[in-house]
């Protein structure tokens, strides 16, 4: 896929301002007492820093484009990038500059004087109505910023906004960063070429968000382990009882979790259920034993959505033991998804997987269509095509 696409290693970018799309639509922590928030989880920016760094090594001026939230068109302080240029600025070890805004003519004029090696933290885009809308007016504000577009924000792969779908066809020189480049050779390893028996393990809650996921997997994998307050509606299409206190599931989630158990059948493909749960917020240890049991001879495991309530530690066993066990496999393992990255962190063995993916919602759309709208459109042979251009 990634193959007529170019890299950032291919554009000569010495002396020349880079529009960086990048996505650090990270978590945040509340406000302290003074009103400053700090970033909970800074995967998103470690791993965008290999493109960081590669531009700055080479000489450009370095404009970074991101959102965060889904502020709605609208400036608030709880959408500001504040805590990420600070964040930033501390892994780079240099100073970054944040913008108040992300387009204008007084950004225009920052980044003329802006010096070769530094970086420029645009606002987020998200505050302009135009971002989400791909408005060609927003995108044209956004082109007079770059003279090259590289893309490298996986994560957002899957909308058709301004700075991910629109300014690409009408920069004339346009590539995809590290970060996507790696997210491309894991997905498309495990997808297109899997060593054989393939399994998934889907946790997380409604059934309904992953159907199209679980549709597209089904013709890919060996098996697939259910935990996550979405296995209660396959416990309710089997009839099982669903624990006293736990969320009951929507009939929508039944419906969706019988038609996935239905086409199951016919395919052959084994889905496993959870045997017991821990009050209806974690997976027991007899599920342990059954999910390890199947998931020994692994040649390619895929990871979303975790087990149970794991941000309590009191229900987070179930899926700290599983992530264990996965760890030690000789598998190709691939974690997708904001918190199953975060529980496997925190499990203490995220170094023995292959790839933790910065995408969620990115990640499911690129299992089911085996494309994003955000990497297709930097092929070279789009240019021609764009809409912009007329
Ligand atoms: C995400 O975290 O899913 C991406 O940053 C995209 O954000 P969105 O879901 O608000 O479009
Ligand atoms: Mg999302």
């Amino acid at each position: 896929m990634a193959a007529n696409i170019k890299s950032i290693r291919d554009l000569e970018l010495s002396g020349k301002s880079v529009f960086l799309r990048l996505d650090f639509n990270v978590p945040l922590s509340d406000p302290d007492s003074e009103g400053q928030r700090t970033v909970t989880d800074d995967s998103r920016i470690t791993e965008a820093l290999p493109t960081v760094k590669y531009a700055l090594e080479k000489g450009a001026k370095v404009v970074i484009g991101s959102h965060l939230g889904r502020p709605d068109g609208k400036r608030s302080s709880e959408s500001s990038l504040e805590p990420v240029a600070e964040k930033l600025s501390s892994l780079l070890g240099q100073e970054v500059t944040l913008a108040d805004d992300c387009v204008g003519d007084g950004i225009e004029m920052m980044i003329r004087t802006q010096k070769h090696g530094s970086v420029l933290l645009l606002e987020n885009l998200r505050w302009h109505k135009g971002e989400e809308e791909n408005d060609p007016d927003f995108v044209r504000q956004l082109s007079k910023l770059c003279e090259i577009y590289v893309n490298d924000a996986f994560g957002t792969a899957h909308r058709k906004h301004a700075s991910t779908y629109g300014l690409p066809q009408v920069a004339t020189q346009k590539a995809m960063g590290f970060l996507i480049e790696k997210e491309l050779k894991f997905l498309g390893q495990m997808l297109n070429e899997p060593k054989k028996p393939f399994y998934a393990v889907l946790g997380g809650s409604k059934v309904t968000d992953k159907i199209k996921t679980i549709d597209a997997l089904m013709l890919k994998v060996n098996g697939i382990c259910i935990g996550g307050a979405m296995a209660h509606a396959f416990w309710a299409v089997q009839g099982d009882t669903i624990p006293e206190g736990a969320k009951q599931p929507k009939p929508a989630d039944v419906e969706a979790a019988r038609t996935i158990l239905r086409d199951a059948k016919k395919r052959e493909i084994p889905i496993l259920t959870p045997a017991d749960t821990n009050l209806g917020f974690d997976v027991g240890p007899k599920t342990v034993e059954r999910f390890t049991s199947f998931l020994k001879d692994a040649g390619t495991i895929f990871w979303n959505g975790p087990l149970g309530w794991f941000e309590k530690p009191e229900y987070a066993k179930g899926t700290f033991e599983v992530a264990k066990f996965v760890a030690a496999l000789p598998a190709l393992k691939v974690v997708g998804g904001g918190d199953t990255v975060s529980a496997i962190k925190q499990s203490g063995f995220s170094d023995r997987f292959d790839h933790l993916s910065t995408g969620g919602g990115a990640v499911l759309e690129y299992i089911e269509q085996g494309s994003l709208p955000g990497i297709d459109i930097l092929k070279v042979y789009r240019q021609a095509q764009s809409p912009y251009l007329a």
